[in-house]
């Protein structure tokens, strides 16, 4: 067959295919039978096994393991599931250990970690009361995952119940599903890998389906565990064994930056040998008191991290070399090349990072270059092949606009005092493709989480032109959606029910969705304390003293010099304020809940000058905040009290605070105040 017959053979097939997934899974009325269904899916498989250049961005054995909402019921985790932060070097592993030992203030770095491999599967939970198995987990987004129990009943590997003289009246183990490379070998090829598998099998609709699957099991963590009586990770992991739980045979323990190299060396040297796939090694600080002091940041632990192995590599060619245009009007330069596999995952796009990077290496177009993978970061071209390049081959000369035709420009960095190494389009919502992303951030998981409203829908709203700015999101045209093709009556219900949910909205998370650069989700946490309630967020933009409630955010423990100049640049736009007031109007906007409005320090503004010697600026900042306090970055009439640790002490700060008539306490008062 030709090529473009086989191109065309190919999408036809995979657009049929998908249009069928969507009555089975999201419409929940198939309308082939299951035969015909394998036999059009065993057909497109073939193509992209037989001729690997059909395959796209993603190829359909990505697609039909992909997740699938609505199917199950969700279930609020009683404690996160969080992930985890990555060090990808022994500098970076370093730079860990570090920062736990500043957090917790200790001199001594000799931490003991329980060392575990990281299974590259799909992590659930599972809720034992009183021994039996009653609630079973996906991650989910972390907060809420779905009820999947009878499906996890199927897996061997979890024990049903619990026996032992004593176990805790509730406990939750946490681990990863996964399916062997063996086993893998013997499934039908219908995924790219073990994980995808692991992953779909997990989510067949009947349970039947998935006792077919051989799927096992490794415990490592735990969620609630009612009474707590465990001090260390490790014993927990021990008790895991007793308890007729998989616990991976090479975990261990071990201490300084030095062992674990040795550790992570020798696991490497297994790694191809071993029946799973695993992509690095978490350390989790053992003493699990420790733990509780360090605590999380929004997304992951600050007790552990994940040390992954060196990236896969690939060699491949590029065909062209393309920009990218990032929600903040970042310039991207995106090698688009001849797919590649790496490490199981097809890569036809790879990050050129930015202008500089493009002069250093001097990649050019026709250019044989190494592609690298490591985890979920973005593919990377690594080095080019000079000895490849062809003679008549030319210097990439880096484009002076963006796509949308606008200027393109280096900031200067105000925290480094240096030029960024980023151009950036200045435009704003007025160049279509940072309004694109704009709108892209707005529905993300962090932000507004609306389901059923992901990237690829938003592209195709955006290019039918039913959305263009965020508060298009709230006045959709639903009869026009039901037309289009993958929609039907049910799957825009459940958008229209999504969009409706969504429009309740925390002051917080608001903040962080309107996408001000420089101000993340704990920024916008901050300023949400700060204003309270959206009424006074608006003063930001309203006529009147803009520039003294701007000078006021100077005093809050977080906000900088950057994010000031940032918010100032965000509401000097005129497009920007705009599009904020409209939007506002569309949503109810929940004023800041104190977290913790009994607690000890509810209403009390605290602030801190000089070292303490018990705990460290940032734990005392968790407390203060945990007890329902504020933490402020300046002495003002505000400030309640100034807590002064023994190693340089600002003077200044102290005699204002003396003037000020602030009470003033010293370190061991503070923690007697706190019952600590
Ligand atoms: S600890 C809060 N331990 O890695 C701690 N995770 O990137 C988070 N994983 O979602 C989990 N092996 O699916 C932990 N020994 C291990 C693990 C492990 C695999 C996965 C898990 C998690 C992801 C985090």
């Amino acid at each position: 067959m030709k090529r473009k017959d086989l191109e065309n053979k190919y999408n036809k097939q995979k657009k049929l295919l998908l249009k069928y997934n969507h009555h089975y899974f999201n419409l929940d009325s198939p309308i082939i039978s299951d035969a015909k269904y394998d036999q059009i899916k065993n057909e497109i498989i073939k193509l992209e096994n037989d001729f690997p250049y059909l395959i796209g961005k993603k190829s359909i054995q990505d697609q039909i393991g992909a997740p699938i909402t609505k199917k199950f019921k969700k279930i609020k985790h009683s404690i996160p599931m969080l992930s985890l932060s990555n060090t990808f070097d022994s500098k970076g592993m370093e730079d860990f250990i570090n920062k736990v030992a500043n957090y917790l203030n200790k001199k001594n770095k000799n931490f003991n970690f329980s060392s575990e491999l990281k299974i590259d599967g799909i992590s659930a939970s599972l809720t034992y009361k009183d021994g039996i198995l009653i609630k079973g987990l996906s991650r989910g987004d972390g907060k809420t995952g779905e009820d999947i129990l009878e499906n996890l009943k199927t897996i061997k590997d979890i024990p049903k119940k619990i026996i032992d003289n004593y176990i805790p009246k509730t406990i939750e183990v946490r681990g990863e599903v996964y399916i062997g490379k063996k086993d893998f070998t013997k499934l039908q090829k219908n995924f790219a890998n073990p994980r995808n598998a692991a992953g779909g099998s997990l989510r067949q609709k009947d349970s039947r389906e998935t006792k077919k699957i051989p799927l096992r099991f490794f415990a490592y963590g735990f969620g609630v565990i009612n009474p707590m009586t465990f001090q260390k990770q490790s014993e927990f992991i021990s008790k895991l064994k007793k308890w007729g739980f998989n616990v991976n045979p090479h975990n261990n323990l071990v201490k300084g930056i030095e062992e674990i190299e040795k550790h992570h060396k020798k696991i490497e040297s297994i790694r191809s040998s071993l029946d799973y796939d695993i992509d690095g090694i978490v350390y989790k600080i053992d003493d699990l008191s420790l733990q509780k002091r360090l605590g999380n940041t929004s997304n992951s632990p600050r007790w552990a991290t994940a040390y992954k192995f060196s990236s896969e590599k690939a060699i491949s060619v590029i065909k062209n070399i393309v920009i990218q245009v990032g929600r903040t009007g970042a310039i991207t330069p995106v090698a688009k090349v001849e797919p590649v596999t790496v490490g199981g995952v097809v890569v036809s796009n790879a990050s050129l990072h930015n202008e500089d990077e493009i002069e250093r290496k001097d990649v050019r177009i026709g250019d044989t270059v190494v592609v690298q993978r490591a985890g979920d970061v973005i593919p990377q071209v690594v080095s080019v092949d000079i000895t490849k390049r062809k003679k008549n081959s030319k210097k990439y000369i880096f484009p002076n606009k963006c796509l949308c035709g606008g200027k393109i420009q280096k900031e200067f960095n105000l925290s480094t005092n240096k030029e960024d190494a980023v151009r950036r389009c200045l435009k704003g919502y007025d160049c279509s493709y940072i309004a694109k992303e704009k709108l892209k951030h707005i529905v993300s998981k962090e932000a507004f989480n609306i389901d059923g409203l992901g990237k690829k829908v938003i592209d195709q709203f955006w290019q039918l032109k039913l959305i263009n700015t965020p508060s298009d999101i709230f006045e959709l045209n639903f009869d026009k959606i039901k037309t289009l093709e993958g929609w039907g009556e049910l799957s825009v219900n459940n958008l229209r029910t999504a969009i409706d949910g969504a429009k309740n909205i925390s002051l917080d998370r608001f903040i962080f969705s309107i996408g001000i650069r420089h101000i993340g989700q704990e920024n916008a946490k901050i300023l949400s304390s700060f204003f309270k309630s959206i009424n006074n967020f608006s003063k930001l933009y309203e006529e009147g003293n803009k520039d003294e409630l701007l000078e006021n955010l100077r005093d809050l423990d977080g906000i900088g010099e950057t994010q000031i100049v940032s918010i100032k640049s965000f509401f000097d736009n005129k497009e920007n304020v705009k599009i904020v007031k409209k939007l506002i109007t569309k949503l109810k906007i929940q004023d800041h809940k104190e977290l913790n409005k009994k607690g000890k320090l509810s209403n009390t503004n605290v602030m801190f000058t000089g070292g303490f010697k018990k705990i460290s600026r940032s734990e005392a900042k968790t407390l203060t905040e945990e007890l329902g306090g504020k933490v402020l970055g300046s002495v003002t009439k505000k400030l309640d009290i100034l807590v002064v640790g023994d190693s340089k002490p600002t003077k200044k700060k102290v005699d204002k605070a003396k003037e000020l008539k602030v009470k003033i306490f010293s370190e061991s008062d503070w923690y007697k105040l706190l019952n600590i």
